[in-house]
């Protein structure tokens, strides 16, 4: 295959994704600040760290965002790599960020939202088969998708990803906002995404819930992954827990 992979120190074979060595600036602002780490296909990553740890800017470095600028490092997602490519090229390959704010689609249904998703190749899920996992959005299909509850607008920006023939689901604090209830019914859907495959990286204030879902876990902070290990070792780890999550 390819002679760029980067070289795995186990000597095994390289992981589905794996970031390594990622430096990220805003302008001149060193952000990310050498990040690396792995992922098996099909496993849900907790990336987790205080408010400013620099979550976001590393899902938009991943995702090829067009800010921060990546000045150095990997980024390989199925032996393609990203770190050559633009955003909308990072899309074709199967990454879908569901960014903080959803980016619903105003003056468009529920329908309209995912039928836009599927105007290009390469398509996922079909929208029956969507409406299937996510009854909620059959239900409210003629609607306009942003008068939908922000729960609702989450399930209908998840689907919009699936709705791709996505790798890499992206969700930045997909729980914010949201009662417990809603969290739930985010949860399972998130839990039955992963049974077809599908590897996510999840960045959540909530860390609690989001190692629940998690096999995995990476804290930021400053910049710099300061754990790498499962979730289980987060949640049994009072002082890791206060000290990079203040839970
Ligand atoms: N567009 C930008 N221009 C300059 N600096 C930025 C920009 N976006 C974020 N930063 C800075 O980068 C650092 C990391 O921000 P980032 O949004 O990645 O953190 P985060 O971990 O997602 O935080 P939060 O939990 O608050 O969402 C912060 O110091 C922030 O001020
Ligand atoms: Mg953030």
């Amino acid at each position: 295959m390819s002679r760029m992979q980067p070289i795995k120190s186990e000597g095994t074979a390289p992981a589905y994704f794996s970031a390594h060595d990622l430096h990220a600036y805003y302008g001149e602002s060193y952000i990310v600040q050498g990040v690396s780490f792995d992922i098996r296909e099909g496993e849900i990553l907790a990336l987790l760290g205080r408010n400013g740890a620099g979550k976001t800017s590393t899902l938009r470095a991943i995702a090829r965002a067009v800010d921060p600028v990546l000045t150095q490092g990997e980024v390989w997602l199925d032996h393609k790599p990203l770190h050559r490519m633009k955003d909308f090229e990072a899309a074709q390959n199967g990454v879908a960020l569901v960014p903080e704010d959803r980016r619903i689609i105003p003056g468009l249904t529920v329908q309209e939202n995912l039928e836009l998703a599927q105007i290009a190749e390469p398509i996922g899920w079909s929208i029956e088969r969507l409406y299937q996992h996510f009854p909620r959005l059959a239900e409210r299909r003629d609607q306009e998708g942003i008068t939908m509850s922000g729960g609702e607008q989450q399930m209908l920006a998840v689907a919009r990803a699936l709705a791709r023939d996505v790798k890499l689901l992206l969700l930045d604090e997909p729980y914010e906002g949201l009662a417990p209830v809603i969290v739930h019914e985010i949860e399972s859907i998130l839990q039955e995404i992963k049974t077809h495959g599908i590897t996510t990286i999840i960045v959540e204030q909530n860390a609690i819930a989001a190692l629940h879902l998690a096999d995995r876990a990476i804290i930021l902070d400053m910049g710099q992954v300061v754990f790498d290990g499962t979730a289980q070792e987060v949640l049994d780890n009072e002082e890791l827990r206060q000290e990079y999550l203040a839970i």
